[in-house]
């Protein structure tokens, strides 16, 4: 996903929510990247109100690699929407790398994204049109950085997914793993905290799958990021440091098979 804006504004926008009130009872704990509280998300349609979930908590402290999983339709892609701005909540509290996320603006949330928060997806929406380098540079250059140093950042990027000699293919010139390896270069470029992944392995055969993952970890390990990562694939959640589950409204810690109650209050 490719954000257009400037990176004056965030700035100023910045400067204003730190004067914010917090949310009522809430504690701000700087360690913690996420700080979820009372998370409800109702959405609302012509043919009735559908309740994804109304009472989340969720703590992740930085430097985490976690895993969400749970059955299709659970509201896993929602609740990753939620934490990284993309989408609103219906109730709650929801503070993000230290940003009330609910508060934000449009264009405030688009400046949000470009600065903290590292998306890959299913699907790795590459433009077609532009080669590999210039997918990778892209989100610097819609916060404004130069040509010049965008690709040559990009192109540290593409070196870091082992695809420097790739970069002049366009993403039709890749294979899925490669297209996953440059989404992931992209996610980067601009040095978020937290890496938000949406089954970035569900299109890949188990072995390419593997094998982003692999580098999923690597690049966690290296760059001292938060992630979190929505699979199917239990084998790979559990290479995680932590696994929850997202099922009938409520979100679990499930580190074996049984899922046990979450635990909050770090
Ligand atoms: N904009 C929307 N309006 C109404 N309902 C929606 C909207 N977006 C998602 N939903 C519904 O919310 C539910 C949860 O969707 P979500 O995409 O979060 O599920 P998921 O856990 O990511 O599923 P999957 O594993 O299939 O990707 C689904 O039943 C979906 O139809
Ligand atoms: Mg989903």
């Amino acid at each position: 996903m490719i954000e257009t804006h400037s990176a004056a504004a965030p700035l100023a926008s910045r400067a204003a929510r730190e004067t914010e009130p917090r949310a009522p009872g809430f504690q701000a704990n700087q360690s913690l990247i996420i700080q979820v509280r009372g998370l409800g998300k109702t959405y609302q349609r012509a043919r009735g109100a559908l309740t994804l979930f109304e009472d989340l908590d969720l703590e992740v402290a930085a430097g985490e690699m976690v895993a969400i999983v749970g059955q299709s339709g659970a509201g896993k892609s929602t609740l990753l929407h939620i934490l990284g701005a993309l989408d609103t909540p219906s109730t709650g509290t929801v503070y993000c790398a230290s940003t009330n996320v609910a508060k934000l603006t449009a264009k405030e949330a688009a400046a949000f994204r470009n600065r903290e928060i590292g998306y890959v997806w299913q699907f790795h929406y590459l433009l077609p049109e532009f080669t590999a380098l210039e997918n990778v540079a892209m989100p610097l250059l819609a916060r404004g950085t130069r040509k010049n140093e965008a690709l040559g950042t990009a192109e540290q990027w593409l070196s870091e997914v082992g695809l420097v000699d790739r970069g002049d293919h366009r993403p039709g010139e890749l294979s899925g793993g490669e297209q996953q390896r440059v989404a992931l270069a992209r996610a980067l470029v601009c040095g978020p905290k937290l890496l938000l992944a949406d089954e970035p392995t569900g299109d890949l055969d188990d072995g390419t799958a593997g094998k982003v993952f692999d580098l999923i970890e690597r690049l966690h390990a290296s760059h001292g990021l938060t992630s979190i990562l929505v699979t199917h694939n239990m084998d790979l959640a559990l290479r995680c440091g932590r696994t929850l589950r997202l099922g009938n409204g409520r979100l679990t810690e499930s580190t074996d098979a049984e899922p046990k109650p979450l635990q909050t209050g770090v």
